[in-house]
């Protein structure tokens, strides 16, 4: 498979913090890789060197084959890799075609091409019903699907996702999951960071663990939750069990 998405070496400090010790990973096209790790593990530092907002002390990041380390987040985003954010930030005074008409108009400039474009997202991310309606009236559950439709929006091949999942009800984050499945299925490739490991699990090609800025495993789910090194530092010995557990239901209902 081709990596869509190389990172090597990859080191951010924060005055004497490194906040990323030389990461080195890849994620292939079409893939579903997740990103893990205690809070503090520098997941999203990584995503803000990935995406442009950082200028990494040391180490590359190719996209598609270029060398991106560096490069301004707009142009980063322009040849198709962008990124949601943690805290969900749509612009709250508008509605949700506006919000997502400015990710439209990245790659459509006549008005009525990014209108057809930002109908699309909409509608994908199930907010049809509150095309019209302003964003800051919505529950976090549409405001996170928001965040994705912006940024679909934007015609990436990639997405960044911080963590799409928190903060939504059990039945909100199926959704999410479902909508992050059918953008997969579509040819999207996706790299994300999210705690609820039920959610993201089974949906990941691979996982990559990072603590204390150091990535400390990277594998299949099935090999991450049975990991020691993952278990002391992140999982911990009864949720483990759990996931195993939960493996071992999925495989006999198959
Ligand atoms: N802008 C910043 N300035 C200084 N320290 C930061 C900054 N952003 C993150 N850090 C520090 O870097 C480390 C990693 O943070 P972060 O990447 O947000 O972790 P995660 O997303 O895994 O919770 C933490 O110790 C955090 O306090
Ligand atoms: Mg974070």
């Amino acid at each position: 498979m081709m990596p869509l998405l190389e990172v090597s070496g990859l080191t951010m400090k924060f005055g004497s913090l490194a906040a990323n010790k030389d990461v080195s990973f890849d994620v292939g096209e079409g893939q579903i890789v997740g990103l893990i790790g205690p809070n503090g593990s520098g997941k999203t530092t990584l995503f803000n060197c990935v995406s442009g907002m950082y200028k990494p002390a040391a180490g590359r990041v190719v996209f598609a084959g270029t060398d991106v380390t560096g490069m301004a987040m707009f142009k980063i985003a322009r040849m198709g890799l962008a990124r949601t954010f943690q805290v969900v930030r749509p612009l709250n005074d508008m509605t949700v075609m506006e919000n997502v008409l400015v990710g439209a108009y990245l790659h459509h400039p006549s008005e009525t091409r990014a209108r057809e474009e930002a109908e699309r997202c909409i509608e994908l991310c199930y907010l049809g019903e509150w095309r019209d309606r302003p964003a800051a009236a919505m529950t976090i559950g549409n405001k996170k699907r928001l965040e994705v439709a912006r940024v679909l929006a934007t015609s990436p091949k990639m997405i960044l996702l911080d963590e799409a999942a928190a903060g939504l009800t059990s039945t909100e984050a199926n959704e999410m999951v479902s909508l992050i499945v059918g953008l997969r299925n579509n040819g999207m490739t996706i790299l994300m960071v999210e705690h609820i490991m039920e959610a993201i699990m089974p949906i990941s090609d691979k996982m990559v663990v990072l603590s204390g800025g150091v990535k400390i495993a990277e594998g299949p789910p099935g090999d991450i939750s049975r990991n020691e090194e993952v278990i002391t530092a992140y999982l911990g010995e009864k949720f483990s069990k759990r996931l195993i557990e939960s493996e071992k239901l999925r495989g006999e209902r198959q």
